[in-house]
């Protein structure tokens, strides 16, 4: 097989409690990206949206990645991505990881399934450095494991653990603004007090068992942040308004979606997460401030082939 076209899905990093550790993956949105295998040792990218993305092989997140590979297995031939971004970039909801993901999981099935898929989180983690600096982790492993994943350590990366879940829907709001996640990054102390430290782990630990049992009033109260929300909430207009109008359309909780910033809550049904929705939209009807909506289950598989989907589309 020299050529692949793949499905990308959009993620939600931290889950609230569990900053750089947890995430988990959406049905909607998604990036449709097609790699084929080329004779010259290059990397040729094109983008079939409007994001102004970099096409250099060593700005661009999929061409970081591409790289990577190649130059790990010594390849004597290169690569040509396509990439349709529907992931706005700087929305909080995993696009570079997509980009990086969908390209280390494409390449992998071009080379004949030779890496495992925590080797390809390693890889693609080199594109998530070109995005932001940091070689963060969470995002990429939701998107190539789906589901909800767990990243045990990073440096590195060791232990990616998918999590046993209940039936969940995410209500997402992304307001048309711009958080880099550098910036988001950067508002954050460096270090904790223990009691704060204690209170976090408390929740993720929670979270998980939560998850695990299918015990909804247990997530509920396990999805509280001590470490980013209250440094990063700022960042968001009407942040505590989001949330309490999220809370009283009945969602479980919910918060900034990686750094930001995209808002998700979590919501036993679809229905539920619909009226999640709809309540912190009607918080950004009275401003100036345009938003994207997302419903979306939980995507299972992580980066999968696709079979119907045309660039551009
Ligand atoms: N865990 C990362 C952060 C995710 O919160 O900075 C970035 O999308």
């Amino acid at each position: 097989m020299d050529e692949i076209t793949v499905h990308s899905p959009a993620t939600v990093a931290n889950v609230v409690c569990g900053f750089d550790c947890l995430g988990f993956a959406l049905s909607e949105p998604f990036d449709v990206m097609t790699l084929r295998k080329i004779e010259q040792k290059t990397i040729r990218i094109k983008h079939h949206d409007d994001f102004g993305l970099p096409t250099h092989p060593g700005k661009n997140v999929a061409g970081a990645v591409l790289g990577s590979i190649l130059d790990n297995i010594d390849a004597d031939f290169g690569f040509d991505i396509e990439i349709t971004k529907r992931i706005k970039p700087g929305s909080g909801i995993g696009s570079s990881a997509a980009s990086a993901a969908g390209a280390a999981v494409a390449a992998n099935i071009l080379l004949g399934d030779r890496f495992s898929k925590s080797a390809l989180v390693e890889f693609a983690r080199n594109g998530e450095a070109v995005a932001c600096g940091s070689r963060i982790a969470d995002n990429v492993s939701a998107c190539i494991f789906g589901g909800f994943t767990l990243v045990r350590a990073t440096e590195p990366v060791a232990d990616v653990i998918s999590l046993d879940h209940p039936t969940l829907f995410a209500a997402v709001i992304h307001p048309q603004i711009e958080i880099k996640t550098a910036d988001a990054r950067a508002v954050m102390p460096r270090e904790f007090p223990l009691t704060t430290a204690v209170r976090q782990w408390g929740n993720v630990g929670a979270l998980v068992a939560g998850l695990a049992k299918g015990d909804y009033d247990l997530i509920a109260r396990s999805l509280e942040d001590f470490v980013a929300e209250p440094y990063r909430k700022n960042l968001i207009p009407h942040y505590d308004e989001l949330k309490t109008a999220g809370l009283q359309a009945g969602a479980l909780g919910g918060g900034i979606s990686g750094s930001g910033p995209s808002v998700f809550m979590l919501a036993r049904t679809r229905e539920i997460a619909g009226n999640v929705v709809n309540a912190m939209n009607r918080v950004y009807d009275k401003t100036e401030i345009a938003v994207n909506c997302y419903v979306s289950d939980v995507e299972k598989n992580g980066v999968r082939i696709a079979r119907d989907v045309i660039h551009g589309q």
